[in-house]
């Protein structure tokens, strides 16, 4: 079992001679020792590799101008965005404070796009005021919102608009993004799109230059965004608008479990790529820059979360409960989307019979579950535990539930630890303190 589930942790994860598993060079037994637990750590390599695999497949199936552009909502800090930025990626933020962040960490104003379906005054200004590369219109009410902004600050802006499609994703229903009634985007159906390009394009204020649009995450079939980025074209072409840039979106899926679909992005870029150049060759129009926005599929693998096991203990119908010291502050996951993650023992290879296994967190809530009901080797108090495909929306989306510290994150190289966020603690200042 070992052996497979290993295949979900970043590349070249191994059990050393002493039966510890070592991600980078690094004994996760002995990080968990120095830096405590819960811990997340990222392999810097794995999202180098991640990076590198849409670069080329870009490379490959599509000749005009590309950008791979970070969903920062995924896993941001100061530090990942420093990685980010030197990888040569650009950034989609979706508040004052990724942008900041962006900011701090050295992305081109050139390369960063502001999205969100309810952006503030002040994320407005902040994104005309430092000329980032594209606000990501997402209303009727927001374009004119913006406009007056812009206005105000005698400032042209540059943007896309978000269109939403109308196309159901197989995927958990929450994190569809591009069905009729999502909260995302001018809907293409009723001649709302048509609209906000037919008012963009009148407003001087304004310097229309794309389309975008996001069906969901976590998804493995590729015809959804073929027949999004057909849609797209043919709601440019109706509207007498050649856009310069196309984006439709991010979303491509990982694996959590061995029970995951194995199908590669390559299926995914490629459908993109050679959908986007058939599509604007038909028209005799030049070929856009392509922009993806992946975030799962960058953070991710990279990411393990690691635990330490406290209580155990057998329930009614004979299913053995394993509590570790993290859960649903650190990974609400599970619980919100019945997400399923795998696990292995960091400290000792899997030995003995396995048996029905629920792993717990220790948080006041019946629901704080972050595996269900697997069949997993006998597990005691101290040992440490390891959770793949960490990386992407766990951190992001962590809480202080029960006043739980949020977890220190660690990147990691051959020879070299770098801290990414550090454990909170309850020193003076915290938010709970009041003025
Ligand atoms: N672009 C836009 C406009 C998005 O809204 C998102 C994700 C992405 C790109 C990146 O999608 P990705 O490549 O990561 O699938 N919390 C959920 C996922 C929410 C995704 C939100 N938007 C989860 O834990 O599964």
């Amino acid at each position: 079992m070992d052996d497979e589930v290993i295949s979900l942790f970043p590349l070249g994860t191994e059990r050393s001679a002493s039966g510890h598993l070592m991600i980078a060079g690094h004994d996760l037994a002995q990080l968990a020792k120095t830096w405590g637990t819960p811990l997340y750590v990222f392999d810097a390599g794995t999202v180098r590799n991640q990076v590198n695999k849409i670069k080329q497949l870009l490379t490959q199936y599509y000749a005009g101008p590309n950008e791979i552009t970070y969903a920062a909502k995924s896993y941001f800090s100061l530090g990942a965005a420093r990685h980010m930025a030197e990888m040569g990626l650009g950034v989609d933020v979706v508040s004052l404070a990724e942008m900041s962040i962006a900011r701090k960490a050295g992305f081109d104003a050139d390369k960063v796009h502001l999205h969100g379906n309810n952006k503030s005054e002040e994320e407005l200004l902040a994104a005309l005021d430092w000329g980032i590369h594209a606000v990501v219109v997402d209303s009727l009410d927001e374009l004119l919102f913006f406009e007056k902004l812009a206005e105000k600050r005698k400032k042209k802006a540059r943007i896309w608009l978000r269109v939403t499609p109308g196309i159901e994703v197989d995927t958990h229903p929450d994190i569809q993004t591009g069905h009729l009634t999502s909260k995302f985007g001018f809907l293409l159906s009723d001649g709302q799109a048509a609209e906000g390009i037919r008012r963009a394009q009148a407003s001087p204020w304004f310097d229309l230059v794309g389309l975008h649009a996001h069906l969901g995450s976590q998804l493995f079939e590729a015809e959804p965004y073929l027949d999004t980025i057909e849609m797209l074209l043919s709601l440019a072409d109706r509207s007498h608008f050649l856009p310069i840039e196309i984006c439709p979106g991010g979303g491509w899926g990982v694996r959590y479990t061995l029970e995951d679909s194995t199908e590669s992005p390559e299926l995914w870029v490629k459908t993109v790529g050679k959908t986007v150049s058939e599509q604007f060759a038909r028209r005799g129009w030049p070929l856009p820059k392509l922009v993806l926005e992946p975030g799962r599929y960058i953070a991710a693998q990279a990411g393990v979360s690691i635990y330490t096991v406290g209580t155990t203990k057998v329930v009614s119908d004979g299913t053995t409960v394993v509590a570790v010291d993290g859960g649903m502050a650190d990974n609400i996951r599970p619980a919100i989307y019945g997400s399923k993650y795998s696990l292995l023992l960091v400290n000792r290879p899997a030995s003995g019979t396995q048996r029905r296994t629920s792993i717990v967190g220790k948080f006041c809530e019946s629901g704080d579950i972050l595996i269900s009901n697997a069949q997993l080797p006998e597990m005691h108090r101290d040992d440490v535990v390891a959770m793949p495909a960490s990386g992407a929306y766990q951190l992001a989306m962590s809480s202080n539930y029960n006043m739980a510290p949020r977890p220190t994150v660690l990147w990691l190289t051959p020879g070299n630890v770098e801290m990414l966020q550090k454990r909170e603690t309850l020193d003076a200042g915290g938010w709970w303190m009041g003025a």
